[in-house]
This record gives structure tokens, C-alpha cells and sequence, in this order.
């Protein structure tokens, strides 16, 4: 199982549309996918017209010894989720009363892995205990970066923690989210390419209005407008993605 988290310290950056798109085009391909909402405000679950609850809260989910109890089948084929709950907001608290508190979210995924290919984690905007066991967890962390002059600045943050512990095995894939090219600091930023962002994936997320629709539709893209040009885009990102994904492994 590949554990694929979305990660950025900032909200609002597109790591919950993304996360749910990308679930899609996985599950579109074949591969059994689990989608876990970590996040206690639940846009995922939302999205997936899921509740965002698990019964006994953070606590219950990670002693549950029984998987089928907590998740969720979605609409779409091969696509289960891991909803949201409320007491994620504490889940900090939670871990750190742990034996090893930067540890047991990897070791609570164990318990997916005979039953997924793919795992996404759609991660809270924060730094903190969640996210070092995210770090911990994932084989990869995609970054979604809005091309602007503040939030390159943060993925230098991302980037420094990352280079500090020698010990993590994830590789970061960044890539340009809600591109806008009207404005001229995108296309700035953008046009400097691997000189700004080294690594940063050739596709890019525009800004477009049938990716914000989702919250209506309560759906991933590729579910309500499957011919579209956001539907294709994501598919696009996932084949990127899988291929530097690949070459990681090739190389370990
Ligand atoms: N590419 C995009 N184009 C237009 N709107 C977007 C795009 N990506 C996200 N949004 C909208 O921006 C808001 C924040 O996106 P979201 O994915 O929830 O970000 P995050 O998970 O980083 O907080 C949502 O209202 C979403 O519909
Ligand atoms: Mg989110």
C-alpha cells in the first residue's frame, strides 16, 4: 500500500480538492483506494456526501481492531473513506500520550494494508504532531502551492523540517494550485520554473470554476463532469505523480 498524503501548512491552498480528485483517478484505474479526511472540519468527508464522524472519536478509530466498523464505501467503485470526526482537532493530545507519540499513525495504517493499493491522507493546515506522524507515514506528500511569493516561502519551511530529518523516507512532490493566468505574479512565479521550485510537477491546477462546483455536487469531478477539462487535468496530475512515485521506488 503507498500512502500518498496531501499536505500543505497553509488552508485553502486546494488540498482537499485535490485529495478527492485524485482519489477519483485512482479509483478510476483500478486501484483500491482509501481516502482518510484527517481533518476535523470534514471537507472531504463533505464532498463524498459522507458524515464526518467515527464512532468512539480519534480514540476508538485507533484502537479499532476491526477496519470494515470505521470505514466508509463511497459512490464510486473501488473508493472507500475514512470520514472526519470532530475530536481530530485534538487529535495532538491524543498521540502524544502514545509509547511513541511521532509513530502511531504509521503503525495504525498497518491495518490497511492487505485491504488498499492507495492511501491518500487529506491533512488539517497545521504543523504539528499529526503532521510529523504524517511525514512519518507517507510515502509521498504532494504540496499544493497557490504561485505566490508567501507561499513558496512556506514550502521553504516544509522543506527545511523535511532536510533536518535524514531519517524520513517520503519524497515531496510540489505543484502549482489555483493558477490564475490573469494575474501576473502566477505567471512570474510560474515562468521561473524549476529555478524557484525545484521538482515542482509539470501539471498545474488552474483556478476554474467547475472545481469549486464540487461543493455543490458533492462530488469529485471526474463524477459530475467526467469530459471536462478539470475531470482530464486531475487524471493527468495522477499519471505525473504515479511515474515520479515510481522512479522513487527504483531508486531505493
Ligand atoms: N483549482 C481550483 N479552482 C477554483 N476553486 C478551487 C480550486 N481548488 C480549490 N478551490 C476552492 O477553494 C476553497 C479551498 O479549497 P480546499 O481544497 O478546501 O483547500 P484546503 O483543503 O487546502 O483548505 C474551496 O472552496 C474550493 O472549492
Ligand atoms: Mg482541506
Amino acid at each position: 500500500m503507498k500512502v500518498i498524503a496531501v499536505y500543505n501548512i497553509k488552508g485553502g491552498v486546494g488540498k482537499s480538492s485535490t485529495c478527492v480528485n485524485l482519489a477519483f483517478s485512482a479509483a478510476k484505474s483500478g486501484a483500491k483506494t482509501l481516502l482518510w479526511d484527517l481533518d476535523a472540519q470534514g471537507a472531504a468527508s463533505f464532498y463524498f456526501n459522507v458524515k464526518p464522524e467515527v464512532k468512539g472519536g480519534t480514540k476508538g478509530l485507533f484502537k479499532t481492531k476491526e477496519i470494515g466498523a470505521v470505514v466508509r464505501e463511497t459512490d464510486i467503485q473501488n473508493l472507500d473513506l475514512l470520514p472526519a470526526d470532530f475530536s481530530y482537532r485534538h487529535m495532538d493530545l491524543y498521540l502524544d500520550g502514545g509509547a511513541k507519540p511521532k509513530k502511531q499513525m504509521k503503525e495504525f495504517l498497518g491495518r490497511f494494508e492487505n485491504d488498499y493499493d492507495i492511501l491518500f491522507l487529506d491533512c488539517p493546515p497545521s504543523f504539528s504532531l499529526v503532521s510529523e506522524n504524517v511525514f512519518n507515514s507517507a510515502d509521498l506528500m504532494l504540496v499544493p502551492l497557490i504561485p505566490t511569493t508567501l507561499s513558496l516561502r512556506t514550502y521553504q519551511q516544509i522543506m527545511t523540517y523535511v532536510a533536518e530529518h535524514k531519517k524520513l523516507s517520503l519524497k515531496v512532490l510540489p505543484f502549482y494550485s489555483m493558477v490564475d493566468r490573469r494575474k501576473k505574479l502566477h505567471l512570474e512565479i510560474m515562468n521561473e520554473g524549476l529555478s524557484t521550485l525545484p521538482g515542482v510537477l509539470n501539471t498545474a491546477v488552474p483556478y476554474l470554476s467547475l472545481i469549486e462546483q464540487m461543493g455543490v455536487h458533492r462530488a469529485p469531478v471526474g463524477l459530475f463532469a467526467p469530459n471536462s477539462q478539470a475531470a482530464a487535468l486531475f487524471d493527468t496530475l495522477w499519471t505525473e505523480i504515479n511515474r515520479a512515485g515510481a522512479a522513487v521506488q527504483n531508486k531505493q
